[in-house]
């Protein structure tokens, strides 16, 4: 089923429904790569190999998460792509406030939580067509818990967790709404250095949070001192050295833990 809604500049977006999918995020690349316009966005009910950062996978059964994805055609400088998945948790985060009165943290790069749990995961991923590079950016929005498996009970949480009734619906119309508003900002001429200032005003990892990082087989502890202006993590270590990362696990180390 497919229809369309208006976002604010009255460009068009197109929703395409499926009952069941594979993977939203597959289906939007292989609809890029055919030359898919920017603003569709993939729905699925369910998805059966929904996919997660660094390999994972995403569990995505019917009724228990929003699962969609939406094809863009960035035109802003290849450095700053990977702002994107950044700039959609800020969407997301906003969206969830705005409709819901739901408040969220970012933890870096991408994931929503909300008491410390996570909400919502995000799968940005690029994509090269003949029509020029795209991007896919895939959301996973937790509705309820009816369906988490055993090991993500302690570790993810809801809509319906954070006291709202979930209604898909309105979270996807409020979720495309706020992304294409802040994908809109993104192109502005400093959209890159707003977008991280206004990352850093809603994540809690931005500045002083003591995380470990698991990187490949490699882990350390450190205290998070910024974004670099492509939205990679600066981290200060014990022995004041800078890293800075780009691909990883990030754990917030609570003072127990240490
Ligand atoms: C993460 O590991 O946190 C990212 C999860 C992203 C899941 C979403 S669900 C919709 C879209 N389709 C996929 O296969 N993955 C993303």
């Amino acid at each position: 089923m497919a229809n369309v809604i208006t976002k604010p500049n009255d460009t068009v977006l197109e929703i395409l429904r499926f009952e069941s999918l594979p993977s939203t995020n597959a289906e939007a690349a292989k609809r890029a790569t055919n030359g898919a316009a920017e603003g569709l966005c993939i729905v699925a009910a369910e998805q059966t190999a929904g996919r997660g950062r660094l390999d994972r996978r995403w569990v995505s059964p019917k009724g228990a998460g929003l699962y969609l994805s939406i094809i863009l055609r960035p035109r802003i400088e290849q450095r700053f792509w990977p702002l994107i998945p950044l700039m959609t948790a800020v969407a997301v985060n906003d969206a969830l406030n705005a409709t819901f009165n739901v408040r969220t943290d970012i933890k870096w790069p991408n994931d929503v939580l909300f008491n410390e749990k996570k909400l919502c995961g995000i799968l940005a991923e690029s994509v090269d067509a003949p029509t020029g590079r795209a991007a896919v950016v895939g959301i996973g929005i937790n509705l309820n818990e009816s369906s988490f498996p055993i090991e993500l009970q302690e570790v993810a949480t809801s809509v319906e967790a954070a006291g709202v009734t979930p209604n898909a619906e309105l979270m996807l119309s409020s979720v495309m709404e706020s992304v294409f508003r802040w994908y809109g900002r993104l192109h502005d001429p400093e959209g890159a250095a707003t977008m991280i200032a206004e990352y850093c005003a809603r994540s809690s990892y931005c500045n002083g949070k003591t995380i470990r990082i698991l990187e490949g087989d490699e882990s350390f502890i450190g205290v998070t001192c910024g974004l670099e202006p492509d939205g990679a993590l600066r981290v200060e270590r014990e022995d004041s050295s800078l890293r800075i990362v780009r691909a990883a696990d990030v754990e917030h180390v609570r003072a127990s833990n240490n």
